[in-house]
């Protein structure tokens, strides 16, 4: 038996915190998760999972002896003396993170120099030290603090928790916190960045910003390749090859969803302009992305004509396969653009149609595949889920009124598709 494994809190149960609550609970810490949701608690308290991640409900199942589910703050603070702060940071209507939630934690948080608060929420460069002080302010300045952004991926997130990168811990270096969350995070054996809290709350930043930057970029290439005759595949494969590129993150398509890009991108860039540096890229980055969804619809109109009584079916609406996560999807702009073309949509996803209805009400949507399909003009793949790749074109050909296939994601077998007599036209591939 190796040492018992210290216990953490977690405040705030949606995707970051669940997942580190999966992550840290496999590893052998008890983990105390709290939402101010008492729905929410105790749901999770009968073992329901509010979200869709592969593997997280078997991981949550597997180790419920080691999960504590409550909606009282007590609960964590009594049992651990790291507690990561999760809650959502969503964008205000300034384009700001939202840091409310981020607040009222602090806020209850008792003044005591045994605990920690470790800041997994997306936050501006800059919140720490406000939290800092804050807590200062109110007597509470022995409270620890340490920024430790989480950079998980939707629908390979438990994956991403095993096996990090890197872990990127940031304190002023005078507490024992930091070391106590390098601790936590050693039997994954990760590099570990140990840097102060401003830097390492715009390491989160600039990464997602970069890795935005990167889609746009070849996105660019792809509308240059059609224009030109390159095929951005081949070109991405090229370019992918030089060391200092790498291949990640060059697939052109309808332009990058999620929550994460999307808020993270203009938060970014009104934080620079708020400190009063206008941050031209990430201008460029969010508009190129912007026009990127709207492309299916002018190919439509090349192949279609008018587009008005045309019907055209979705397949796929999530942000990307394996999630039901419609924050930022480009298929909540495709579909919203098509309807005001006059166009009729019908949209099939296998996951994430509940959460799309949420979003859009007036949106049809066909119980599967060969439904939203039949009688279609034309067909647009969204999202690259896996049962789209294996669709049988000839049957599709059958079932469709029309022949034009888009495929926004550069992920269907472009030769199967024209062998079943369909028009294909992929993005940046000719
Ligand atoms: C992202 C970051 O990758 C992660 O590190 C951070 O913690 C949260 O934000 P996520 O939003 O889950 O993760 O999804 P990701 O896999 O990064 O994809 C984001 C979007 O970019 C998706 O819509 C995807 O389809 C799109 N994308 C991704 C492309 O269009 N081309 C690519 O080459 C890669």
């Amino acid at each position: 038996m190796g040492e018992p494994r210290e216990p953490i809190g977690v405040i705030g149960t949606g995707y970051v915190g669940l997942v580190t609550a999966a992550g840290f609970a496999e590893l052998g810490n008890d983990v105390y998760c709290v939402d101010i949701d008492e729905h929410k608690i105790a749901a999770l308290q009968r073992g329901e999972v509010p979200i869709y991640e592969p593997g997280l409900a078997e991981v949550l199942a597997g180790h419920r002896e080691r999960l504590h589910f409550s909606s009282r703050l007590d609960d964590a603070v009594a049992n651990a003396r790291l507690l990561f702060v999760s809650v959502g940071t969503p964008p205000t209507y300034s384009g700001d993170a939202d840091l409310s939630a981020v607040l009222a934690v602090a806020e209850s948080m008792p003044a005591s120099k045994e605990h920690a608060l470790v800041m997994k929420s997306t936050v501006p460069c800059g919140t720490g030290r406000s939290i800092s002080r804050l807590l200062a302010e109110q007597g509470k300045g022995d409270l620890a603090y340490v920024s430790c952004p989480e950079f998980l991926k939707e629908g390979s997130a438990l994956a991403d928790f095993r096996a990090p990168d890197r872990v990127v811990v940031g304190d002023d270096g005078t507490s024992w916190a930091g070391d106590a969350v390098c601790a936590l995070y050693e039997p994954l054996g990760a590099t570990v960045v140990r840097t102060d809290v401003a830097s390492a709350e715009m390491i989160k930043l600039a990464a997602n910003a970069f890795l935005a930057t990167k889609i746009s970029f070849i996105n660019e290439i792809a509308n240059v390749c059609e224009e030109t005759g390159a095929n951005v595949l081949e070109v991405a494969r090229g370019v992918g090859l030089d060391g200092r590129i790498g291949p990640k993150f060059l697939a052109a398509g309808i332009g990058y969803g999620g929550s994460c890009f999307t808020k993270d991108v203009s938060a970014l860039k009104l934080l620079a302009a708020n400190s009063g540096y206008h941050f031209q890229l990430l201008g460029s980055v969010i508009e190129v992305n912007e026009l990127q969804k709207r492309r299916v619809v002018s190919k439509l109109a090349r192949h279609l004509g008018e587009l008005t009584g045309r019907r055209v079916a979705l397949l796929g609406l999530a942000f990307k396969p394996n999630t039901d996560d419609m924050r930022g999807a480009s298929s909540l702009v495709l579909a919203a653009r098509l309807e005001a073309e006059g166009a009729h949509v019908r949209a099939y996803d296998p996951v994430a149609a509940h959460e799309a209805r949420r979003m859009m009400p007036d949106l049809d949507c066909a119980p599967s595949a060969a439904e939203a399909l039949e009688g279609a003009d034309a067909a647009v793949l969204v999202t690259e889920w896996p049962e789209f790749l294996a669709l049988d074109w000839n049957a599709v050909a059958a079932m469709m009124a029309g022949d034009v296939v888009i495929d926004g994601r550069n992920a269907l077998d472009a030769a199967a598709v024209r062998a079943a007599g369909l028009r294909y036209e992929g993005i940046g591939i000719g």
